[in-house]
């Protein structure tokens, strides 16, 4: 069934837009697509109904798959031996790597030669003309076969770009040039460099405190250094460093919070925000990295529902808060 409210839409406006979606009158963002009377999209970009109709009623084809060379593979010190992790810079058409630098890029990554079910969702960090720079954890069985293409056959399927990877992106570009305070954990720590660099570039401060996770590695240290951008590690504690958050959120004025972590961090990042402003304290606005599996990241499988509505697309506004605390 169709969530009763329509969301604008990550690709809405884009060159993928209108999508497969709206043949199949399941647009997320317009209503008279979904065979409403009225429109309710709420969104003041290209009419996704007035594009659909423009192309004479076809959705746009999706994103091209490009096979890749991986130009540069690092393995990433991890203090376990219990799996590996890497650093990867992969070269890709230019036009890719110009659309992976919005916040919240990311590529769906799989081995040459296997289904479209090997597809794994992986942040950019940092792009140049012609390559994107990566991080990938090696664990279950997608990012597993993923590390035997990369160490073998230094090749990979590259399609993208998406931007889904961060909720709250409006919010972001509005306060970008004020204070923006970054809690990144593990492998999330791959999605903070674009967030960085977008504030940096718009004239603002970002702090990120930064702790190893489960991955046991800080590596983006070196990046946020060349950005300007502020970072401090945070040791593994007891209270999961919510006292550290807690005090740095108190004693500095930060417009912005970025959580980059799990579902776990958000709600208790979430759960402080809400103690701190009972105590009459000025909160910052909350966005966050995606935790959402997405397998086909089209709109399609519907592994990523939030809701009802699917994470791939949907533009979450702050009023779907309360759905990360279930
Ligand atoms: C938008 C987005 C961006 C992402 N960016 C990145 C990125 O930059 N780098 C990255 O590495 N991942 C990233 N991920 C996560 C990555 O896509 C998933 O970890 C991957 O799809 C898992 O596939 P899998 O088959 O290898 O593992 P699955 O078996 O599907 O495992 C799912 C989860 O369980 C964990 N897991 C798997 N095996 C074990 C185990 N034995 N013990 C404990 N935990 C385990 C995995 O770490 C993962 O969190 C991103 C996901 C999204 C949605
Ligand atoms: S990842 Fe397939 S519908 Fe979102």
């Amino acid at each position: 069934m169709q969530p009763a409210k329509s969301l604008p839409c990550f690709d809405a406006g884009s060159e993928y837009c209108p999508c497969i979606l709206a043949g199949l009158g399941k647009c997320i963002s317009c209503s008279m697509l979904q065979g409403k009377d009225t429109c309710d999209c709420g969104w003041n970009g290209v009419c996704v109904l007035a594009e659909f109709v423009r192309t004479g009623k076809q959705a746009r084809p999706g994103r091209e798959q490009v096979t890749a060379q991986v130009t540069r593979l690092t393995p990433l010190a991890r203090p376990q031996a219990d799996y590996k992790a890497y650093l990867a810079e992969i070269a890709v058409p230019s036009k890719l790597a110009r659309w992976c630098t919005l916040p919240g890029s990311f590529v769906l990554l799989r081995p040459e030669g296997t289904r479209e079910a090997f597809n794994v969702p992986i942040s950019v960090m940092e792009t140049s003309q012609h390559s994107i720079k990566i991080a990938v954890e090696c664990r279950g069985p997608k990012t597993t076969a993923l590390e035997q293409a990369l160490l073998k056959h230094r090749k990979v399927v590259v399609t993208g770009p998406f931007w889904s990877g961060l909720q709250g992106y409006t919010q972001l570009a509005s306060l970008a040039h004020g204070n923006t305070l970054v809690i990144a954990k593990g492998m999330a720590q791959a999605a903070v460099p674009p967030i960085a660099r977008y504030v940096r570039a718009r004239g603002g401060n970002v702090k990120t405190l930064i702790g190893p996770g489960t991955l046991g590695v800080v590596f983006i240290d070196g990046i946020l250094e060349r950005l300007g951008a502020g970072f401090e590690h945070m040791p593994r504690t007891e209270d999961r460093n919510l006292g550290r958050i807690s005090d740095e959120i108190t004693t500095r004025s930060y417009d912005l919070l970025v959580s980059a972590g799990s579902k776990l961090q958000h709600q208790a990042i979430l759960n402080l925000l809400d103690t701190i402003s009972e105590g009459d304290n000025p909160v910052p606005r909350f966005v966050w990295v995606s935790h959402l599996t997405m397998v086909c990241a089209e709109g399609i499988c519907g592994s990523c529902l939030l809701a009802g509505f699917r994470g791939c697309k949907a533009r979450f506004d702050e009023s779907f808060e309360v759905h990360l605390l279930h």
